[in-house]
């Protein structure tokens, strides 16, 4: 058997490990190099674990270009996926410098480096971002691009360098996924999100409610007592916004099949990785509380800055080129999410 040897960048964040087990479990062989900002250690174990088999990993910034030059010349990477990059909207907008400088110097980096040893397949992890203020729905692959904070830019940057890259080097191969909103969590258990500090996302923040509404109410924190739901007068069918969740899981089984287009074919594609159907902050709410037999207790504030009404992806070009579907529903993602959370809180006793 020959195994084709992956790097993936970002690999214990929570889209990049539940990436490496579906990688694994697919005969991949998975190289990892992940600075641990915004992860933690304990993600490489676990990915073993559900997998039963053996990762190297780097500790190690894709910013260096000497660190990257020694995970490249120790290691026959055939193939790399992107997803090392920062990603809070919020802090995007206060420190710009930070995120340009790292998200674009760290795809820059990489390439240099790949192009060195001749690595020349590259799956990037893009956004629905890239679509800036929606025009029309759902949301296909051609639509105008425009971005709407530093974060987002780099995303739609990144795109542009790699469509250079490729128009310069012809025989590359990137595949660009533009994905929409990922939840839910590994059916072991063992992987899912659990942000640092206050969760900037619906889901992260709907599973620290439920938790806390668990508690005595003596133990209850304040921050999550309820659900800020950022508005009710969007044009949305109960005013709350409407985004396109799609399953952790789902996303991942979605990275190998770009991995055989980029053994495939030459240039550069783009794909959404979503389900095409939208779902509301209320809609996510009532599951949440529906299939967990939970509380969620909400109050409407004032909308978020930036925000949009509705986002959903039109699905056609990714299910007719890359063969890809997803395969689980909101009431999967949010029974999944619901387990992470309960078996988190039984191996640390809490989850914020
Ligand atoms: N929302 C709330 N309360 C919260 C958090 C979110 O009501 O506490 C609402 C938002 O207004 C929005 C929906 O829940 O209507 C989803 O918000 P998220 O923050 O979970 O996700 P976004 O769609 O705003 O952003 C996500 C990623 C971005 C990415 C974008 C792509 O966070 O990185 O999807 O579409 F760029």
């Amino acid at each position: 058997m020959i195994y084709i040897k992956v790097l993936v960048t970002g690999g214990l964040g929570y889209i990049g490990s539940h990436t490496c087990v579906e990688l694994l479990n697919n005969g991949y062989e998975v190289v990892i190099v992940d600075n641990l900002y915004n992860s933690t250690i304990d993600v490489l174990q676990r990915i073993e674990k559900i997998t039963g088999k053996k990762v190297d990993f780097y500790d190690f910034d894709v910013c260096s270009y000497e660190a990257m030059d020694t995970v490249f010349s120790e290691n026959k990477i055939e193939a790399v996926i992107h997803f090392a990059a920062y990603k809070a909207v919020g802090e995007s907008v206060k420190e710009p410098i930070k995120y340009y400088q790292n998200n674009l110097l760290a795809t820059l980096n990489l390439c240099k480096v790949m192009l060195k040893y001749n690595c020349q397949r590259l799956i990037f992890s893009s956004s629905a971002t890239v679509y800036g203020k929606v025009r029309s729905l759902p949301i296909k692959e051609d639509a105008p691009l425009s971005t709407t904070n530093p974060y987002g830019t780099t995303k739609l940057m990144n795109e542009e360098i790699l469509a250079d890259i490729c128009k310069a080097n012809p025989n590359f191969s990137v595949v660009v996924l533009r994905y929409f909103n990922p939840i839910g969590a590994h059916k072991s258990g063992l992987l899912g999100e659990n942000p640092k500090g206050i969760p900037n996302n619906l889901m992260p923040y709907i599973m620290r409610v439920a938790a806390n509404n668990e508690r005595e109410e003596k133990e209850q924190v304040a921050e999550y007592k309820y659900v800020k739901v950022f508005g009710d007068s969007y044009d949305t069918l109960d005013g709350t916004g409407v985004r396109d969740y799609i399953h952790v899981v789902d996303l991942a089984r979605g990275h190998l099949l770009a991995m055989e287009k980029c053994f495939n074919s030459l240039g550069i594609d783009f794909y959404n990785l979503g389900t095409g159907k939208g779902y509301s902050v209320l809609d996510l709410i009532n599951t949440y509380e529906k299939v967990n037999n939970v509380k969620v207790p909400y109050k409407i504030v004032a909308k978020r800055d930036g925000d949009i009404a509705a986002c959903y992806a039109d699905t056609n070009k990714a299910f007719k080129e890359l063969g890809f579907k997803a395969l689980y529903g909101i009431d999967d993602m949010c029974r999944d999410s619901y387990l992470y959370q309960k078996n988190y809180i039984k191996e640390h006793g809490e989850i914020f």
